[in-house]
């Protein structure tokens, strides 16, 4: 198996620093970007089967998307200890979410699983995306889909898409963030590049959501 990325935004720092950034991540940009999780999870309106989401983090898209749907299960994964423990607490017990700690490498769930996969802020981290995107079409079934958001630093921020605190945060720092770790136009065009090498092959959708990039994968 290979060895599950060491961090999702500092790799190299010790197990503890590792942690901080993930607590950082659920105090700041995890509360930011609820509203734009419902959105999404709106959006897609899966009412029943099963949804993965990878690279869940603080696990609000997998709550949002199972929230009042009891015939859907949702399950997040994140290789991530610290970002699973704090999904954990956020899912307040809800019974068809589930959070596990998993690469999105090697999903350690059957072919045909699941109707729906979705990845947000996620693959701007993915150093074999080709091999996610692989595991993806293997655990998909067939007829469902992919679901890739990474933000655009260009794009106009919809008011309602991020909660604030006050001002906070503005538009312009967002931005920044999003320029700094996210994808230009060029990583865009490489994903999708490899999303047409993959076995999705044509079946592959550039189009926009809110502040998002968003690609949308079929498995035929
Ligand atoms: C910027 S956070 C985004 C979290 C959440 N999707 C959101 O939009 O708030 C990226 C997450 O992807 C996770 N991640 C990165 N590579 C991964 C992989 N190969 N498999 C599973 N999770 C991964 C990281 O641990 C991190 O929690």
């Amino acid at each position: 198996m290979p060895s599950p990325q060491a961090s999702w935004s500092a790799p190299g720092l010790p197990e503890g620093r590792r942690s901080l950034t993930a607590y950082a991540y659920h105090f700041g940009p995890g509360v930011a970007y609820q509203p734009a999780h419902r959105f999404i999870a709106a959006d897609i309106d899966l009412q029943e089967g099963v949804w993965l989401d990878i690279g869940c983090g603080p696990g609000w898209l997998a709550i949002f998307a199972g929230a009042g749907k009891p015939e859907l299960d949702v399950v997040g994964i994140d290789t991530s200890k610290t970002m699973i423990s704090l999904a954990e607490d956020n899912k307040q017990g809800r019974l068809n979410v589930t959070f596990r700690e998993m690469d999105a490498r090697e999903v350690v769930y059957p072919q045909h699983t699941f109707d729906v996969v979705t990845a947000v802020q996620t693959a701007h981290h993915w150093d074999d995306p080709a091999g996610i995107l692989a595991e993806a079409f293997r655990v998909l079934k067939p007829g469902g889909r992919m679901f890739i958001y990474e933000a655009d630093p260009e794009a106009t921020i919809p008011r309602d898409w991020i909660r604030r605190r006050g001002i906070w945060p503005p538009d312009s720092f967002l931005k920044r963030r999003w320029k700094q770790y996210g994808m230009d136009q060029a990583r865009w065009d490489q994903l999708k590049a490899v999303g047409a090498a993959s076995p999705f092959g044509t079946e592959c959708e550039d189009d926009r959501h809110g502040f998002y990039r968003r690609l949308v994968l079929t498995r035929r």
